[in-house]
């Protein structure tokens, strides 16, 4: 059967820091606060001439170059983001000329922070399904334009980046032991619409808007929500949590981190965090994560890799691949 390998990954951050102490004094909050309610020490701030477009082009070149290919050898872009350059054209696009790639097609996938998770299910069907051989599939976004920079109880959650993966299609033998994609799970239930969103829009104000959330209502939901996602993977593969060799979740708070991993008995050294450095990055968090663990040699060639998402919808997912 075919199947979907990662061929190349590749990530951008804005090279503005901001920390946390860089709040005190535009909003009430502390260091503190912020890194014992959410683990965030840090995120990446877009430049005003950064945007979604040029940061998912750097980090579409970075993964073309880890894969050792060129814009000539993709028939697919797939963008996930919530903070598109333009109302319409798609991003995508957008990036597909800046690459020079003037043939194949390219559209943006809107799912907020589960954007990726839902990004490469979607490149995997198009793969199996015979429409492309090789997508590139981004998560890019540039949520600090978004964001209520006087609401302390969102500005300080979010920042900015993007990451890039390739998947190829390849021969598999149809077992889990083959490398490449090998089994999602997609849900998401808009009764939750209100608890996380944007209160702008070109069919409503006619305005970009910004960021609201309840962030009480979004925690309660979050943990049993990616549980029940990631049991249902589980079952697709016939696997369990200590057949995993590497666990990638969205990175929105350490501690939605820490309680899934622990609800699903998934050991601590095998879960990668990266919120401390990049806040939460959206849709653009699970690339950089995973760029991160196979950049400095943590996640290998064969090793058994679960992305997790869940975010504004609400929207949620799950996607276990071997590397
Ligand atoms: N600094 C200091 N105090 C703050 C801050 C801040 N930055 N923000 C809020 N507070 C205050 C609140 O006003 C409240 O004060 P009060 O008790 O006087 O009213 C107090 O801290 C506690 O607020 P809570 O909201 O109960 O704090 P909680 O422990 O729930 O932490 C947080 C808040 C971090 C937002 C948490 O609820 C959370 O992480 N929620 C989930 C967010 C998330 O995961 N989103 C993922 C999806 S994102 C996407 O899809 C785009």
């Amino acid at each position: 059967m075919i199947r979907s390998i990662m061929r190349g990954i590749g990530s951008a951050l804005p090279p503005r820091i901001m920390k946390n102490t860089d709040f005190e004094g535009m909003v009430e909050t502390s260091d503190a606060w912020i890194v014992q309610r959410t683990g965030i020490r840090q995120r990446h701030i877009a430049a005003d001439d950064e945007t979604t477009a040029s940061l998912g082009e750097a980090a579409a070149r970075a993964a073309l170059a880890n894969a050792g290919m060129t814009p000539a050898d993709i028939d697919l872009i797939v963008l996930a983001t919530s903070t598109p350059n333009n109302t319409f054209p798609a991003t995508a696009v957008d990036i597909q000329n800046r690459l020079g790639m003037h043939h194949g097609f390219a559209f943006d996938m809107q799912a907020v922070c589960s954007g990726f998770v839902y990004a490469v299910t979607t490149a995997d069907a198009y793969i199996r399904g015979g429409l492309a051989r090789r997508v590139l599939v981004i998560g890019s976004e540039t949520f600090s334009r978004i964001l209520d920079w006087n609401d302390r109880s969102t500005c300080v959650l979010f920042g900015d980046g993007a990451g890039a993966l390739i998947l190829e299609a390849a021969e598999g033998a149809g077992t889990i032991a083959d490398r490449g994609v090998l089994a999602a799970s997609l849900r998401s239930d808009g009764v939750h619409k209100e608890k996380l969103f944007v209160d702008g829009g070109p069919s409503t104000t006619g305005t970009v808007g910004q960021l609201r959330m309840e962030g009480r209502e979004v925690f309660k939901h979050a943990v049993g929500m990616i549980t029940d996602v990631i049991e249902a993977t589980f079952a697709q593969a016939d696997i369990g949590a200590d057949d995993l060799d590497w666990f990638v979740p969205h990175q929105a708070n350490k501690r939605i981190i820490d309680a899934s991993a622990k609800k699903l008995g998934i050991a601590e050294e095998k879960v990668v965090v990266t919120v401390d450095l990049h806040g939460n990055t959206s849709a653009a968090s699970v690339p950089l994560a995973l760029s991160v663990a196979v950049a400095d040699g943590r996640i290998k060639k064969g090793d058994l890799v679960l992305l997790e998402a869940m975010g504004g919808g609400f929207t949620w997912g799950a996607v276990l691949l071997r590397w």
